[in-house]
């Protein structure tokens, strides 16, 4: 499995329908927020210690409570739609990668495997997912979705702020995409598919999820702004992950890296996470160090799943975090608790632009 993502889009493009991979790789609007995602994390320059021993570096991460998990490595597997478009195994094939990877896995709402084979295939190895939400028209839909997911035994919830309306991507996919049995896959039977639209998300459903699940921490996902990460934190979420979904919201959102800042100083402590546009350990070392507790990869997982199923992606996640052990050592960090004190600052001559 090659590390160079670029090389890894270029096989799946030749393996995937091309409506599929232009679903997959697209973003709304202009694609600018796509673009600048990437660029932003290029952009972040790092100072480096040196005359530290780094001849045993370790990238274990453990999240405490109400999380209270142990994980190989802080480089984890962002939720994502309809993975049989890329493997006929689909999300089972996925997760066991990940689990086998050590890597967290955080399932979709719009899984086209059952809740509870995924589950079982990331017990296997030992591994563990949580479970990401969409609040769907009909409540009761969401509500019975999470309450599967938690009896299956999903560590988290992992509540998807920043979709009230979807994205209108400018590569628009044609109708037909996905089969119903797929779209189906954990819904059931469905007289009337609207019921299965997605309805804005309020502060108030931090806690109603936590309630209908039995207690599962909450994490909200999709936020960009300090005044919305304190908001979310003293609604009761265990954690905000700062994303603007892979360029595929809001076009022209800022992109993470720039906005992560912000959101940790408002978070006081409090855990961090991030994704869009991360591709290659030095944008994974650039996240956490600049304060993020973990980095959360979309599009590279996908590519991976469709090129190798789930040995192509736990090559990929295993080989990514061996790329960020070797920029560990460069860096003079042996553990991921050296990284945020590396002075990581975005160059001052960049702007944010497409
Ligand atoms: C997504 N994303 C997403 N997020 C979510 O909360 N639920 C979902 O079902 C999906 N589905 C989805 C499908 C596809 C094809 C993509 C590319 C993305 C967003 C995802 O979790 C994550 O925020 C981004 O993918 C991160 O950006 P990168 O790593 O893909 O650049």
């Amino acid at each position: 499995m090659t590390a160079d993502v670029s090389e890894l889009e270029r096989r799946a493009r030749e393996l995937l329908r091309p409506e599929v991979y232009d679903y997959y790789a697209g973003g709304s609007g202009g694609e600018v927020t796509l673009r600048a995602n990437d660029e932003a994390w290029r952009r972040v320059r790092f100072l480096p210690r040196v005359l530290r021993d780094v001849s045993d570096v370790q990238t274990s991460v453990g999240l405490g409570h109400p999380l209270n998990l142990e994980l190989r490595t802080p480089i984890a597997v962002a939720p994502t739609a309809f993975h049989r478009l890329a493997h006929p195994e689909g999300e089972i094939a996925t997760a066991s990668g990940a689990a086998r990877a050590g890597a967290l896995f955080v399932l979709s709402t719009r899984s086209t495997r059952s809740i509870e084979d995924v589950a079982a295939a990331v017990a296997g190895p030992g591994g563990c997912w949580w479970f990401q939400v969409y609040l769907m028209h009909e409540r009761d839909l969401t509500a019975r979705l999470v309450r599967r997911a938690a009896a299956a035994g999903a560590q988290a919830l992992v509540l998807t702020a920043d979709t009230p309306v979807v994205g209108r991507k400018a590569r628009r996919p044609r109708d037909g995409l996905i089969e119903a049995p797929d779209f189906l896959a954990n819904l059931g039977p469905l007289d009337d598919l609207a019921v299965t639209e997605f309805i804005p998300v309020s502060l108030a459903d931090i806690g109603w999820l936590a309630d209908i699940s039995g207690g599962l921490p909450v994490v909200v996902k999709g936020v960009l702004r300090a005044d919305d990460a304190a908001a979310c934190l003293a609604a009761g979420a265990a954690a905000v992950i700062v994303s603007n979904h892979g360029g595929r919201q809001l076009d022209q959102a800022m992109p993470t890296a720039l906005a992560l800042p912000a959101v940790l100083a408002a978070a006081a402590g409090r855990p961090v996470y991030v994704d869009g546009g991360v591709r290659t350990a030095e944008h994974v070392l650039a996240g956490l160090a600049l304060g993020a507790q973990l980095v959360f990869v979309g599009r590279p997982v996908l590519w991976a799943l469709a090129c190798g199923g789930a040995d192509g992606v736990q090559a990929w996640l295993d080989g990514l975090t061996a790329g960020l052990v070797h920029v560990m050592a460069l860096a003079g960090a042996a553990a991921l608790d050296g990284l945020p004190g590396l002075a990581a600052t975005v160059d001052p001559g960049f702007t944010a632009s497409g």
